[in-house]
């Protein structure tokens, strides 16, 4: 088999992807640049980085992503909260790095300045419903009503829609992942990786646990509502950053299924 013509397709698909994440900013850019212009049709504006690809796949759910390529997503759980998010907010500014929010819609109506802000600055929000119930415990009516108010809220505070969902505890059935893709549009996404941050276990515990758990197309679990995770997150980011790998949202992850 011919390798040849696979190989052209995913070069510009990579540059897509190097024009737009963080590391790959700059003088690097130039060094792919030939491929450029058999990329994309829309052209971004001179100096901006390329939008990168999104998509929600094909499947009710995802622990990771298919695919081989050094990308993996931060996810957020259980906030946004009046002092960590903030704070988490500056760091990822900092370093440049893109993450998911899966927020609890109570949250979302007490802080919906800390919601526009994390849309602001290029995050993800997902669905992580209202009350953050045991979704096995409902009936469907029940699950769709929280789903339903948890998007709503973020809609109404922030003008974009979630378009995937974390099941609080991890708990959801599969017969509930298929109607909730189905009638929602969102695929489940639980994680690969989870330090267990929510234990309080140590900053430097955190860490080594998500660097050593990482791996391409990996979707790392914690949770802002917890100081020491924010504490946790410089260094996370810094050892994950050294190690070859690169932030994307999650629906960015997704995108990149089979791809290299
Ligand atoms: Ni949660």
């Amino acid at each position: 088999m011919n390798l040849l013509p696979i190989r052209l397709k995913i070069a510009p698909f990579l540059l897509a992807f190097a024009l737009g994440v963080a590391g790959f900013a700059g003088t690097s850019c130039t060094t792919t640049g030939k491929k450029s212009k058999s990329s994309t049709t829309t052209a971004a504006p001179t100096g901006a980085p390329a939008p990168l690809p999104t998509s929600t796949g094909t499947q009710d759910s995802y622990s990771r992503v298919a695919t081989s390529l050094p990308f993996i997503a931060l996810t957020f759980d259980d906030g946004p909260h009046p002092t960590n998010t903030p704070r988490l907010l500056d760091l990822l500014k900092s370093k440049n790095v893109k993450a998911t929010f899966y927020v609890v819609g109570t949250n979302v109506r007490r802080y919906p300045e800390i919601m526009r802000r994390i849309v602001a600055e290029g995050h993800e929000i997902g669905n992580h419903t209202v009350n953050h119930p045991n979704l096995t415990k409902l009936s469907d009516d029940g699950v769709r009503k929280e789903l339903r108010d948890c998007h709503q809220a973020i809609v109404s505070t922030t003008g974009v829609a979630p378009r995937t969902l974390r099941p609080p505890y991890g708990a959801i059935t599969s017969a509930q992942k298929s109607w909730i893709r189905k009638e929602f549009g969102y695929p489940s996404i639980m994680w690969s990786v989870d330090p267990e941050d929510w234990k309080k276990p140590g900053s430097s515990v955190v860490t080594s646990r998500l660097v050593s758990g990482a791996g391409p197309g990996g979707i790392l679990l914690v949770h802002d509502i917890h100081a020491p995770t924010i504490d946790a997150m410089p260094a996370t980011i810094d050892q994950l950053l050294a190690k070859g790998y690169q932030f994307v949202t999650v629906t960015q992850l997704i995108a990149m299924e089979h791809k290299g």
